[in-house]
């Protein structure tokens, strides 16, 4: 078979993101569960690059291939991550097979990926690269999709690879797919902490279940300090952000890992804005007043291997 690959292949960043708040709602009938979520995308980026392959011959589908390039700073001492599937396993073939299924196109890719934000560490990795596949697929294969059809397909690839559609923070509800963008907000500076373990999200939302009796919450209590969690970031205001800030799902993420709490205990010594879990984990970060603060804090912290440590800021 004779395939025409592209001269000119596109490639573009697919960034990380960090919860700034995160409410479980409750558990569902389909076994996900009900969110709240404020989503900030991060200057932290794996970059895809994806060049179309065409059939040689009419109803022949051509081929969709993946290769991975690691490309994470790790700390002394610390083992490099689980590897990066390169099969349908890998959220990038999946979104591409799933667009081409749908499209009824016969064109391929050979997707060339970057992976530099850590894996297991919910930081969004895998969402962010699906979304960029969505909309590479969609450009180079001319499909003229529109962004809330692309939106579907998103959402059933997994719950936050709608928001990686979007761009800049956005208030995220239902399993995650329903995004209202946050407009308006000031640049924030933090330290993110990437445990050498990482934890597998099904299994904290698990731990979660299994606490929920524990879990006892006021959703009222819970949608006014989102409110004003905005309002703060609105008005660059950061006397109270550690009180407006939460995860509900640190408490069962910390009952599985220890890396947790090591890493809160570590943080709660330095003078952060505040700090938390992202997502289910495991990785934790540090709101600072500005980059220089940030740099300070990642230096005294680089000290107590406590794992990978970077300083990134929001996206503009
Ligand atoms: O949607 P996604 O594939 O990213 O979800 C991974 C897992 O996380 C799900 O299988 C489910 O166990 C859990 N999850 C959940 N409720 C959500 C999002 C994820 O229970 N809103």
């Amino acid at each position: 078979m004779i395939l025409r690959q592209d001269e000119s292949p596109w490639t573009v960043p697919a960034p990380a993101k960090l919860n700034l708040y995160l409410e479980v709602l409750g558990r569902r009938p389909d076994g996900y569960h009900e969110l709240e979520t404020l989503l900030v995308p991060i200057q932290l980026y794996d970059s895809l690059t994806f060049s179309t392959n065409r059939s040689a011959s009419r109803g022949e589908l051509a081929p969709i291939s993946l290769d991975v390039t690691v490309q994470q700073s790790l700390p002394t001492g610390a083992t490099a991550e689980t590897p990066i599937p390169i099969g349908s396993e890998n959220l990038v073939v999946r979104a591409l097979e799933l667009l081409r299924e749908r499209s009824g196109c016969d064109r391929g890719a050979h997707v060339h990926l970057v992976k530099r934000i850590p894996a297991a560490a919910g930081l969004g990795g895998g969402s962010s690269d699906a979304a960029a596949a969505l909309r590479l697929g969609n450009r180079d294969w001319g499909l003229g999709w529109s962004r809330d059809r692309l939106a579907s397909l998103a959402a059933e690839l997994g719950s936050d690879v709608p928001f990686f559609l979007s761009s800049g923070p956005a208030i995220c509800r239902g399993r995650g797919e329903r995004i209202e963008a946050i407009t308006g907000t000031v640049p924030l500076h933090f330290v993110v902490v990437k445990p050498p373990i990482g934890l597998a999200t099904p299994d904290v939302y698990r731990a979660w279940d299994d606490r929920s009796g524990a879990e006892q919450q006021d959703r009222d209590l819970g949608r006014a300090s989102l409110a004003q969690l905005v309002a703060a970031l609105r008005r660059g205001d950061f006397r109270n952000l550690g009180e407006w800030m939460s995860n509900r799902l640190q408490a069962a993420a910390t009952q599985l890992s220890p890396w947790i709490d090591q890493v809160r205990t570590a943080c709660t010594r330095l003078d952060f804005v505040t700090h938390q879990l992202t997502g289910s984990g495991s990785a934790y970060f540090g709101v600072c007043r500005h980059a220089q603060h940030a740099r300070r804090l990642a230096t005294i912290l680089r000290t107590r291997q406590l794992g990978l440590i970077f300083t990134t800021q929001s996206c503009r």
